[in-house]
């Protein structure tokens, strides 16, 4: 029992605790979609005329320099008109990723469980969750910090020393031996946090010295307010942006295919891009331009350092989790952003609507505009299950759809809505405490 008060208020942290507030945030999102259209169109018509790198075909036969050559990629055999159709439309229909040959369309999206033990460092255990999981075409990794200053919750797996990307190397060398692909997000959760969770001599860092509301989990301590963070210096947001590089190079040398940025949830990139959170009056603050600046350049140069089809970026917008609150110009935010995007020439934007777990839902328009926007992989998550996934394929309003809880009770998911079997519940009481329970023991089905 002393673990479900602080798994249940991490949870909270995590992924929302402001459910009680949807009803309102929906009414004040349908209004700003009916008053706001017109900033939005502009900068995704302009996106498409942008001088952005053509959009990559799928091919099994032009390997990304660096990465391993995969022997268990899919042969294609050349499909019908009807079967491409049919195709597009199956989950379980094998497809490309840039150059990377994935097994199907299902994602396992990135969950945060809090199993390292000490210095943030991934082990056996977490190898072996993972591999259990690599029937997902794509597995997107828990958040890990790309940085000390970015280890705001407890026992979270860091990325930015040779000892994690050792420790992560066990994990990689799992999921490819089962045929599986996998990412690393890197989140770097910025204002919220608390020191007791920080790994030594590391600081909680935001754009601007605004605090995020509630607690959150310490081991030592039990549930604690997130403190008032110590807003960047210049120099500081630089470095943290090189910090994400040095990261994403780490990630390749630990055997990832790629990274994805956590541009989502409240943590540091969106801490940003939200007026809330951004009160800054230098060049990363101000304005719309000013406030996506972090975003876009932490995008271009992470996708110089390792090829942007090894790179994605997760965003949730009208995302209340940590505190992030819906803001006139947030529609505006995000045409402008994605359009900036583009040119960095990153494979994948990953949109996820929270609303299935009490968040308001992003309009239908704005995910419309934002995948007619995007030239390259589009992924949605939150609340699928297979039949909306088929949907969301079908209608070509995703090119792959990502499953959060599903995924994490029920190793086999891929199977399992493959064949209509059962799923098992997941017990949100062991989402973040240490150990196996909860975490590898979840059965496959017979
Ligand atoms: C235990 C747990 C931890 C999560 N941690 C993260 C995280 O580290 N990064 C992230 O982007 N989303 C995180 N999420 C959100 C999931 O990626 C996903 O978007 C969410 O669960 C909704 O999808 P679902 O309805 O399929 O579960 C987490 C969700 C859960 C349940």
């Amino acid at each position: 029992m002393h673990r479900v008060a602080p798994a249940l208020a991490m949870i909270r942290n995590i992924f929302g605790s402001q459910t009680g507030r949807g009803a309102a945030f929906w009414i004040v999102n349908l209004l700003i979609a009916l008053v706001v259209p017109s900033p939005i169109a502009v900068p995704v018509l302009i996106a498409r005329f942008r001088r952005a790198p053509p959009p990559r075909r799928p091919s099994t036969d032009a390997p990304v320099s660096g990465l391993r050559a995969r022997e268990d990629a899919p042969a294609h055999a050349v499909p019908t008109k009807e079967d491409h159709r049919m195709s597009e439309a199956s989950l379980f229909a094998p497809t490309q990723l840039g150059s990377l040959a994935l097994k199907n369309r299902v994602v396992m999206a990135p969950m945060t469980r809090g199993r390292t033990v000490g210095a943030n460092v991934p082990n056996a255990l977490m190898a072996e969750y993972y591999a259990q999981r690599a029937g997902a075409g794509l597995i997107v990794t828990e958040g890990t910090s790309p940085s000390p200053n970015g280890t705001g919750y407890a026992r979270i797996p860091g990325i930015w020393s040779p000892a994690q990307a050792e420790g992560w190397r066990q994990v990689t060398d799992a999921v490819h031996a089962r045929g599986g692909r996998i990412f690393v997000q890197l989140m770097h959760t910025g204002r919220v946090g608390h020191p007791a969770n920080l790994a030594p001599g590391a600081e909680l860092l935001a754009p601007s010295a605004v605090a995020a509301p509630g607690v959150v989990h310490t081991d030592a301590a039990g549930p604690q307010p997130i403190p008032v963070p110590r807003a960047m210096t210049d120099a500081e947001v630089r470095h943290a942006i090189e910090e994400l590089v040095t990261a994403a190079r780490n990630a390749i040398a630990a055997g990832f295919d790629g990274v994805e940025l956590h541009g989502a949830n409240g943590y540091l990139l969106e801490q940003f891009l939200s007026p809330e959170t951004n009160r800054r009056t230098d060049m990363w603050g101000g304005s719309v331009e000013k406030r996506i600046t972090f975003v876009v350049e932490a995008a271009r140069v992470v996708a110089a350092a390792i090829g942007g089809e090894r790179v994605g970026l997760r965003l949730s917008p009208y995302g209340v989790n940590a505190g992030m609150k819906p803001y006139p110009e947030i529609e505006e935010t995000y045409a402008k952003l994605v359009a900036e995007l583009v040119p960095t020439g990153i494979e994948y934007l990953h949109l996820v609507d929270h609303s299935a777990m009490g968040a308001p839902p992003v309009p239908a328009a704005l995910k419309r505009l934002l995948r007619q926007a995007w030239p390259r992989t589009f992924i949605l998550a939150g609340g699928f299950d297979r039949a909306s996934a088929e949907a969301a394929l079908r209608d070509g309003g995703a090119d792959l759809v990502a499953f959060g809880r599903p995924f994490l009770a029920n190793p086999d998911l891929v199977a399992r809505l493959e064949r209509g079997l059962q799923l098992n519940p997941p017990h949100a009481a062991s989402f973040y405490t240490p150990g196996s329970k909860g975490y590898t023991d979840y059965p496959a089905a017979a």
